[in-house]
């Protein structure tokens, strides 16, 4: 019976334990939204986990959800989490990124010009974010369009392949955390991801060969 503190495998990533930290926001970066020291620091104290999640990290300016949250979407930020990965495989782990769009989990103050938060549906959720002035109300989102969803793809290829060049291994995705299964009705959600999924859906391999490449 293997034991926490043996070393197992999580897909082809080779782990010291069983243990996993989840991700944790913790509000922390510097002007810019940018991963500092003090984020680098408290990764590494975390550094005996088998693997950490990092804290959710928008893929955007228009995915930030909350105050000070880091972002994934310019080299400043991108060289701010290299310096956290260095940090943490210096001191023996090993850290994942996760990639995050919080949707209408925002608020216009925390959106670039004040723009209106997006979201599936233009309800406004139950719940309050953290701003400047504290804990708010969430805002009413703009609901957003399917012409409008490739933008938000496209913002999460880029940072991922950001997150490849800052020496992430791999990244998984949040939106809004559970946003749309919590917050939008059933029927109407899996009718939009029906249609996001056409949209998107990745061209066939031609019989000549060439596999599709996986992100
Ligand atoms: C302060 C705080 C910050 C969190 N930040 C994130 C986050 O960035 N991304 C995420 O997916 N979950 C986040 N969570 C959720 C946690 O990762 C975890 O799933 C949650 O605390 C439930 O854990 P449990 O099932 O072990 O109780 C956060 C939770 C807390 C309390």
């Amino acid at each position: 019976m293997p034991h926490r503190f043996d070393a197992t495998r999580c897909g082809d990533l080779s782990l010291s334990n069983h243990i996993v930290m989840a991700p944790l926001t913790r509000n922390r970066t510097s002007a810019g939204l940018v991963p500092n020291a003090l984020m680098a620091q408290y990764h590494q104290q975390r550094a005996g986990a088998g693997l950490i999640i990092s804290e959710a990290t928008q893929v955007s300016a228009e995915g930030q959800g909350y105050l000070d949250t880091p972002g994934t979407y310019n080299a400043e930020q991108v060289t701010g989490w290299r310096r956290v990965a260095d940090t943490v495989q210096a001191a023996g782990g090993q850290i994942v990124a996760q990639l995050w769009h919080a949707g209408r989990i925002s608020h216009v103050s925390l959106q670039p010009g004040g723009q209106p938060t997006v979201s599936p549906t233009a309800r406004r959720a139950i719940g309050k974010t953290f701003t400047t002035d504290g804990f708010v109300d969430v805002s009413t989102p703009h609901a957003l369009c399917l012409d409008e969803l490739p933008r938000i793809v496209a913002d999460y290829r880029h940072a991922a392949s950001l997150r490849r060049a800052g020496r992430f291994r791999r990244r998984r995705g949040a939106f809004g955390q559970r946003l749309p299964a919590r917050t939008v009705p059933a029927r109407q959600h899996q009718r939009r991801q029906r249609r996001v999924r056409r949209l998107h859906r990745p061209p066939r391999p031609s019989a000549a060969g060439g596999g599709a490449g996986g992100e």
